[in-house]
């Protein structure tokens, strides 16, 4: 049924964001920069390092200008992050990054809780913020949350994101990924978003972000990849979640993502010991178990049969 795929696919890194936003505990500056290094040396090339959002909201991240301030550049790796509004765009300007993400959501409530804005009021917002943001040479991204279900509205009509989605190209995102923030999608369903949206958009412009809080994410990545996609979001080891959306846990896990992608004959320049070894870095700062399945299992040897 499945060929063999060939070419490569780009790893989206959230981690030191979608991961750290969610921790209880809040990790230091430097803690936070030795879990990025770790992430660089496995090679993964674009990374969600923080988020210019409020620090009333989410103090995990409050470092944020400071931490990226003390990241040296290095070269063909791109770091990003979250960026709400016009107080986030100057707090980027001053750390001196060359990316910014913005985010909203499909569903109404879940955009209000997370942003406290309507969708229309954020719409409003990022039609002068992309401009601005370009204008400053910076690239953007962004997020449509609740796109397969919204933990207070449930289902949620995928032509609502669309139409989101074509007024954030229109005013110049370079690329939208598409959130199941709270890990309620099934193939079926990944298949009709996806089609929906290529009908649309080319498989560039979009990129998938798959929360595993039932285990589904890396089917869904399966659909994704037949279909043409070939940018997905992924947190070491599955750190992570969003504050403001109840029951989501942990992002699909980098090293399940990787594990998938290399055994479907795609290139992704990633190492996976090293990313594994990232994944143990991770759980070690935040002191708690994590939840991905290769950092569980470790890899695949098989043993000698003498
Ligand atoms: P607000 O309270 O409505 O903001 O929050 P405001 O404009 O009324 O300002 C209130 C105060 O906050 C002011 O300070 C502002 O200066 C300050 P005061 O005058 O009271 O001292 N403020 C800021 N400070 C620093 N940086 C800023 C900023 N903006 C205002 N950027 C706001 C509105 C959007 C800021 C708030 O709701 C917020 O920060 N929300 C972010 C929540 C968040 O980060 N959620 C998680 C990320 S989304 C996610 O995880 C989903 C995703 O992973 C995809 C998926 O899974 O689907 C991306
Ligand atoms: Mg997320």
């Amino acid at each position: 049924m499945f060929a063999q795929l060939s070419g490569s696919v780009t790893v989206y890194e959230v981690s030191p964001r979608d991961g750290l936003q969610n921790e209880p505990k809040v990790l230091p500056l430097e803690a936070k920069r030795r879990l990025i290094d770790g992430l660089v040396a496995a090679g993964l090339r674009h990374i969600e390092v923080s988020s210019f959002v409020s620090p009333r909201w989410v103090p995990q991240l409050a470092d944020a200008v400071e931490l990226v301030q003390s990241l040296a550049p290095r070269e063909g790796v791109t770091f990003s992050a979250l960026c709400p509004n016009a107080t986030g765009l100057e707090r980027a300007k001053l750390a001196g990054l060359k990316e910014i993400a913005i985010f909203l959501s499909a569903s109404e409530s879940h955009n209000q809780r997370n942003t406290n804005k309507s969708i229309q009021r954020s719409l409003e917002v990022f039609e002068e913020l992309i401009p601005a943001a370009r204008d400053l040479g910076m690239r953007v991204r962004a997020y449509i949350s609740t796109v397969w279900g919204c933990p207070y509205e449930g289902d949620v009509d995928p032509r609502r994101a669309l139409e989101i989605a074509r007024e954030l190209v229109r005013w110049g995102v370079y690329q939208v990924s598409l959130g199941d923030t709270i890990g309620v999608g099934t193939p079926l369903q990944t298949q009709r978003i996806c089609e929906l949206f290529l009908a649309e958009f080319a498989s560039e412009q979009l990129a998938l972000h798959f929360h595993d809080t039932r285990g589904t994410a890396l089917s869904n990545v399966l659909v994704g990849l037949e279909l043409g996609i070939r940018t997905f979001d992924a947190s070491v080891a599955g750190l992570g979640g969003c504050p403001y959306a109840p029951g989501a846990s942990g992002n699909l896990a980098t090293e399940d993502l990787v594990y998938l992608l290399h055994g479907m004959g795609l290139e992704t320049g990633v190492d996976l010991p090293a990313l594994i070894a990232a994944g143990q870095l991770a759980e070690q700062l935040v002191g708690r178990k994590l939840p991905g399945k290769v950092h569980q299992a470790g890899l695949f040897r098989p043993r000698s049969s003498s």
